[in-house]
């Protein structure tokens, strides 16, 4: 097996660690932004790549799309198709790499990714499947997570005690919009990026801390591979993390959860 592939691989059993339908609750409002921004509607063929389990899916077929759902672990997979079944929704759910899409040419009137494509290993790759398998006149929509939010810091900060990358070395440099105008720009013939920010509410420090402890693969992952020493200065540097970005004063937490949204729309 190549790296790319063997690194594709400890990838899965990573991200099929924890809870993260649990965690995707909390990024609900972004999905829904994306599927508005890339005006999916009734009758569109829509693929959603690194679908996890499912939030743009859902978003997507609920305006009347055709949506097929694809995403590299299996383990999410299943939670998606029983997430849509249970909602009464026609989804295909397949599994599929980001970088190596199954699909012929032109497939999709809009192929949309939310906080995926942002982790699949080569970004030119990755980009380069997505507007491949876009019809001419359709668009790519992506969100990530930006550098000054949150989610962005604390997405860096577990690359940092990772036993595999995620994906690049550092998957929020697509949430700069130079970066992924470079990206998006060789395939997209109009390119609108924009900015959004989700807030993440819990009750304390340590109750945020709790829920990223049950939830959160990348921690539990950290947590089997690290010695105890490393695991505990990890904690008290995401601790010293929530505590610089809390918006709240009463003493729960209000996080930023900034991200960017691009629309690349594809014309050749
Ligand atoms: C942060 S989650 C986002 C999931 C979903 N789009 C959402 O908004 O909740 C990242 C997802 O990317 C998937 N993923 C990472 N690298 C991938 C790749 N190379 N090909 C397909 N899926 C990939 C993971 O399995 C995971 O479901």
């Amino acid at each position: 097996m190549n790296e790319v592939a063997d690194l594709k691989e400890r990838m899965k059993d990573f991200w099929a660690l924890g809870n993260y339908p649990e965690v995707a609750k909390r990024f609900v409002p972004a999905a829904e932004k994306l599927v508005a921004a890339c005006d999916i509607g009734v009758g569109d063929r829509v693929l959603d790549v690194a679908a996890g389990d499912g939030n743009v899916a859902v978003a997507a077929a609920q305006t009347g799309a055709r949506v097929t759902a694809s995403d590299f672990t299996p383990r999410l997979l299943a939670a998606g198709r029983e997430r849509t079944e249970a909602l009464g929704l026609e989804v295909r759910w397949e599994e599929a790499d980001a970088e190596a899409l199954p699909y012929p040419d032109g497939m999709f009137d809009a192929v949309t990714s939310a906080f995926g494509l942002m982790f699949a290993p080569r970004p030119e790759v990755a980009t380069a499947e997505a507007f491949r398998v876009t019809a001419p006149g359709g668009v790519v929509g992506l969100t990530a997570w930006t550098p000054d939010g949150f989610t962005g810091q604390i997405t860096a900060l577990m690359g940092e005690y990772l036993p595999v990358p995620m994906g690049t070395d550092r998957p929020i440099d697509w949430g700069i919009e130079t970066t992924v105008r470079k990206r998006l720009e060789p395939h997209a013939s109009a390119l609108e990026v924009t900015r959004d920010r989700i807030v993440w509410e819990f009750d304390s420090v340590p109750a945020t801390l709790a829920w990223q402890e049950r939830n959160f693969g990348a921690l539990i992952a950290a947590r089997h591979s690290l010695p105890s020493k490393e695991y505990t200065s990890l904690l008290t540097r995401i601790a010293e993390l929530i505590r610089q970005w809390n918006h709240a004063t009463d003493g729960s937490v209000r996080l930023p959860a900034a991200y960017l949204l691009a629309i690349g729309r594809h014309d050749r």
